[in-house]
């Protein structure tokens, strides 16, 4: 399949987003931007649309879609929510729609099975970039994306990198230029709750605990037993194809002399512990010189990828301060080693 590649600048906006449209009406998939990383999109009122995205990303069917509705009201046609639950998804939307937040709430029927793998509960986020905005409004109908990477991989935050994932796989890529938060959206169950509403942290990500906390208590899931329990927390994720190291501290680091490595390094600072360790092939840096997170974050993706194609034998990434979006970062780090890890 050839992919055809839409920029979706001033110029060509117009022509993207009735391109896009086209397709996602006629049951194709397209790879559009959000403000997170790139999703691949089907209309989410068509199984056979939703289970070409299961195909192109070679997903197990166990793993659940993220719906995105283009107007916060379009929550009631898409969720069964009574008025209590009703008052606190209003003032969720208020506080984080358009944005970074994805919720997960009691489905209405309307939301095929293939979407949800089965569950009674759907995830529904409601993207802040003007393309993807653009595009869901224009359609008339919740679009379910997920991460447009193939399974279990890096999540795109450019048009090129979801060419070399998804490339001769999708008709069309609508290029909306780089993703301006990078990590994927904080994903949150709500529950009611005795006294304040219950937020079930099921994702960290750009929107952080401190913030959640101002609206409700923020809950962190145990640990699930089976996968297909808690879709969502994967622990091997977000994983390059060369191995990377994770370590406590910078000593536990034992180069093997036959490797070549390459660092992901959060400032490229000696005080951080691994920049001076070891005679790096190459070094990537978060933030370089300065140490913030919010870019750090931007770039996370980004410089895996770097280091991926790079051609060294092994990746040693720092984790950063456990603070704020560095909470997500870190997150995305763990998931990203455990592959390694557990080999
Ligand atoms: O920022 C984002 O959220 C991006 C952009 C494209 O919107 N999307 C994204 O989708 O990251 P995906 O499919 O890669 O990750 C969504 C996660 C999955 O791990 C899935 O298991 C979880 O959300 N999820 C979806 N529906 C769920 C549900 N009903 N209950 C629990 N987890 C759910
Ligand atoms: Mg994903």
């Amino acid at each position: 399949m050839e992919t055809e590649i839409l920029y979706a600048d001033p110029e060509g906006f117009e022509d993207a987003v009735a391109a896009a449209v086209g397709k996602l009406d006629a049951g194709e998939v397209v790879a559009l931007p959000t403000e997170t990383v790139y999703g691949l999109g089907a209309n989410a009122l068509d199984e056979d649309a939703v289970a070409k995205v299961f195909e192109a990303k070679e997903r197990p069917s166990f793993d659940p879609l993220i719906i995105h509705i283009a107007q916060r009201e379009l929550i009631r046609e898409v969720c069964e929510l009574s008025p209590e639950l009703d008052a606190v998804v209003q003032q969720l939307m208020q506080a984080f729609w358009p944005g970074p937040f994805t919720m997960v709430l009691p489905k209405k029927s309307v939301i095929p099975d293939i979407v949800t793998s089965g569950q009674e509960t759907v995830a529904v986020r409601m993207s802040e970039h003007p393309v993807m905005r653009a595009i869901c409004k224009e359609l008339g109908k919740p679009i379910a994306a997920p991460s447009a990477n193939r399974f279990g991989r890096i999540s795109p935050t450019s048009a090129g990198a979801v060419e070399k994932e998804l490339g001769g796989r999708i008709p069309l890529i609508i290029d909306g230029g780089a993703c301006n938060a990078g990590l994927e959206s904080t994903i949150v169950r709500v529950e009611l709750g005795e006294k304040r509403p219950e937020l079930h942290l099921l994702r960290a990500g750009p929107i952080v605990k401190e913030e959640l906390q101002k609206i409700g208590k923020v809950i962190r899931p145990k640990k699930p037993k089976k996968i297909e329990e808690a879709p969502g927390q994967l622990e091997s994720h977000y994983a390059p194809s060369t191995p990377l190291y994770l370590f406590e501290k910078p000593e536990d680091f034992e180069p093997d002399p036959s490797l070549s490595y390459g660092l992901l390094s959060y400032r490229g600072a000696a005080k951080d512990g691994y920049i001076d360790l070891y005679d790096w092939d190459v070094v990537e840096e978060l933030s370089p010189g300065k140490g913030k997170l919010p870019e750090a974050a931007v770039r996370l993706f980004f410089a895996l990828r770097q280091l991926d194609e790079s051609g060294v034998d092994a990746i040693v990434a720092e984790s950063v301060a456990e603070t704020g979006i560095g909470v997500a970062i870190n997150d995305r780090l763990r998931r990203a080693s455990a592959k390694t890890r557990n080999a």
